[in-house]
């Protein structure tokens, strides 16, 4: 069954693919900014500790089942299930998986669609066309539907090949692209006057913010959005795993290389703000906090580049190629979910599902941008804040509990003969079991009630 579903040709091919899903705006984008905001290595530190000690288990567990059932979330928790009442809720949990990859999918194709427009009004300045540069970062409600629209044309065209052919093919090929940009921005960038500054608020920690609540819950859905967990991408990516693979040192290179991306983009992006404050770029808001999402890449960067000259425009470009390449390689991951499980449980085709997909997720987007204000922002909380540390909550509680042990062992097994003598096998079920859906539900109910 396995070959007939597809199945990832290579170890590389699968962590670029699943490096690929985790590296995005989330890494990019998101965490340097809530680094800023809340206490700098402080935040780091939470961070690290909670991507180490909640995110990898939590991916194993979908790595993990994935693999087991080499089929969707629906399947595969189904497959796993004991009893009626656990298959139910299993089924339901892959189904509500798949909704909410799509509606994370719905805005985030539009944010992608503002970088793609923004590396466009880079590459046109640079050849003299200035008026359509400028309308290209003018956010025009036109630009904003067709560069969304862009986006996922190109996200609908990668998926529409398939395992292979798109997603691994696709992500082995700009990963190394990203990575090289990100190098060469980070070391331009810390060459500037300025940087120093910026170096300094990344890396002292104010502790006295370590602990707050506020930080702590950040610094976890940053965590779990960052890994792409909880809606069932992991899950999927993990069943195109060849079973020779050894999946914990599998899921460790992924966790790696997306905190590494993430740390090193905290290299470029603090730097940065302090280098447009030495320009005379404004980068603190009214009540004295730095600026952060929106507003520091659409408004404090560009700003940056435009006191650069010609070099900011080279920057600027390479920025937001930057950006779009992390965002594709994401939005790919995205797509997969309820792609799969339109093939695997309904037979349908699999260029029918992408576009058909496709084109529900496009109106879902549309519709954000025409109801911007009040639908982008709770759209967004929805499914990353609340629906995604629950659904990787069940995730957890489906390897941890409903699973048996000694199923669970005879999988992980497959890759890794010796495995149960491993410091993994020490640590990790009783980690998936109690410690990781207490500190999510703990954490979780702190940001509902605290
Ligand atoms: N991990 C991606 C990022 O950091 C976002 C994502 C979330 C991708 C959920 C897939 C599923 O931007």
């Amino acid at each position: 069954m396995a070959s007939s579903r597809g199945e990832f040709s290579s170890r590389f091919g699968f962590i670029m693919a699943a490096a690929g899903s985790a590296v995005g705006l989330g890494n990019i984008w998101g965490f340097p900014t809530q680094a800023a905001s809340n206490g700098g290595a402080a935040f780091l530190l939470v961070y690290l500790v909670l991507a180490f000690t909640l995110a990898y288990p939590a991916l194993m567990a979908e790595l993990v089942i994935g693999r087991h059932a080499h089929a969707n979330a629906v399947r595969a928790l189904r497959l796993i299930s004991t009893g009626p009442k656990s298959r139910f809720v299993g089924g339901a949990t892959g189904i509500i998986g798949f909704i909410v990859a799509s509606l994370i999918l719905s805005f985030y194709a539009i944010v992608a669609g503002w970088m793609i427009a923004f590396c466009l009004s880079s590459a046109t300045a640079l050849l003299g066309f200035d008026d359509a540069s400028t309308w290209l970062s003018s956010f025009s409600l036109e630009g904003n539907l067709f560069f969304m629209l862009a986006f996922l044309a190109l996200t609908v065209g990668i998926i529409s090949r398939g395992v292979q052919d798109g997603i691994e093919r696709w992500s082995s090929r700009l990963m190394p692209v990203l990575l090289v940009t990100l190098v060469l921005l980070v070391l331009y960038v810390l060459s500037l006057e300025g940087a120093s500054e910026g170096l300094k608020v990344y890396l002292l920690p104010d502790f006295s913010r370590a602990l707050e609540p506020s930080l702590i819950i950040s610094a976890l859905g940053s965590a779990f959005f960052s890994l792409s967990l909880g809606v069932g991408t992991m899950l999927i990516y993990g069943s195109y795993i060849s079973d020779k693979e050894n999946l914990p040192v599998l899921g460790g290179m992924v966790t790696l290389v997306d905190i590494l991306i993430a740390v090193v983009s905290g290299f470029l992006i603090i730097p940065a703000m302090y280098v447009a404050l030495h320009n005379g770029v404004e980068i603190f808001d009214s009540t004295g906090a730095l600026i952060s999402e929106d507003t520091l890449i659409f408004t404090v960067l560009p700003g940056l580049f435009s006191t650069m000259g010609m070099a900011g425009t080279i920057v600027s470009f390479s920025f937001f190629f930057l950006m779009s390449i992390a965002a594709l390689t994401s939005s790919i991951s995205m797509l997969e979910v309820p792609v799969a499980y339109t093939i695997e449980e309904h037979g349908v085709e699999r260029k029918t599902s992408v576009m058909a997909i496709g084109l529900m997720i496009a109106l879902a987007s549309t519709v954000i941008l025409f109801n911007f204000d009040t639908l982008f922002g709770l759209v967004v909380a929805i499914s990353t804040r609340y629906a995604q540390p629950l659904l990787g909550f069940i995730f957890c509680v489906y390897a941890g509990w409903i699973w048996h042990r000694n199923r669970v062992l005879k999988e992980l097994r497959k890759g890794s003969e010796d495995v149960e003598n491993t410091l993994f096998w020490k640590i990790w079920p009783w980690y998936v079991r109690l410690v990781c859906p207490m500190i999510i539900m703990g954490i979780f109910i702190q940001s509902i009630f605290g």
